[in-house]
């Protein structure tokens, strides 16, 4: 789906007004919908996480089903055992390596999952940095210990859904940021 010119790295996550996107290592607020939309977009491609990311979802869901799992620590041995389709690297760029490495296609996609570091370091990858984010906002006033990047005026926004309601309660809209 994404260009005829090599590898991409896309990031996605879904962040309040605010920018907050997690608190004590979870999402504060239940959108199934969105999580149908990242299940679809990063279903088949590498992703990459950071260890609080891994530990986020309960043991039953991880590794991420259809996909391989690539979780930046330096600690593995509190990841090993988990599961196959789960490798650690030691940093973002190793990661970056070992996803390149399991693509089979060679423009194929991957996914920046968060957190805060992964995406930092996405950002300022030399090689192949970011060129696109899927980001949801969901309109809930609520406390956060972790943010989302700022994503500056290099960046062009496309809106892919309009305010919707979730069926949970939320209301929520997906934008598509991309830069060259
Ligand atoms: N709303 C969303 O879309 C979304 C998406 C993702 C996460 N979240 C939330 O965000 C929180 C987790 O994110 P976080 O930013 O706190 O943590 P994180 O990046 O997931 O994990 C941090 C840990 O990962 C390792 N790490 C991450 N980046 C690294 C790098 N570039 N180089 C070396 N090691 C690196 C380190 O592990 P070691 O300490 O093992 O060395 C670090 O302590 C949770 O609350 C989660 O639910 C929300």
């Amino acid at each position: 789906m994404i260009g005829p010119n090599g590898p991409t790295v896309g990031a996605i996550w879904a962040q309040n007004p605010q920018g907050i996107i997690g608190k004590d290592g979870t999402i504060p607020w239940h959108v199934p919908e969105d999580l149908r939309f990242f299940s679809s977009t990063t279903t088949g491609h590498p992703v990459i996480m950071g260890r609080r990311t891994w530990e986020s979802f309960p043991p039953r869901f991880r590794p991420l089903p259809g996909r391989p799992n690539i979780v930046v620590t330096s600690r593995p041995e509190t990841v090993a055992g988990d599961g196959d389709n789960v490798w650690t690297a030691a940093s973002y760029a190793q990661a970056l390596e070992l996803a390149l490495s399991l693509l089979d296609d060679p423009n194929g996609e991957i996914w920046a999952i968060g957190g805060t570091r992964i995406w930092a370091d996405a950002l300022a990858h030399e090689a192949l940095p970011l060129t696109r984010a899927y980001v949801t906002t969901v309109d809930l006033a609520v406390e956060g210990d972790t943010v989302a990047p700022r994503l500056d005026d290099t960046w062009r926004q496309r809106e892919l859904a309009d305010w919707a309601e979730s069926s949970k309660g939320p209301r929520f809209r997906m934008d598509e940021y991309t830069r060259r």
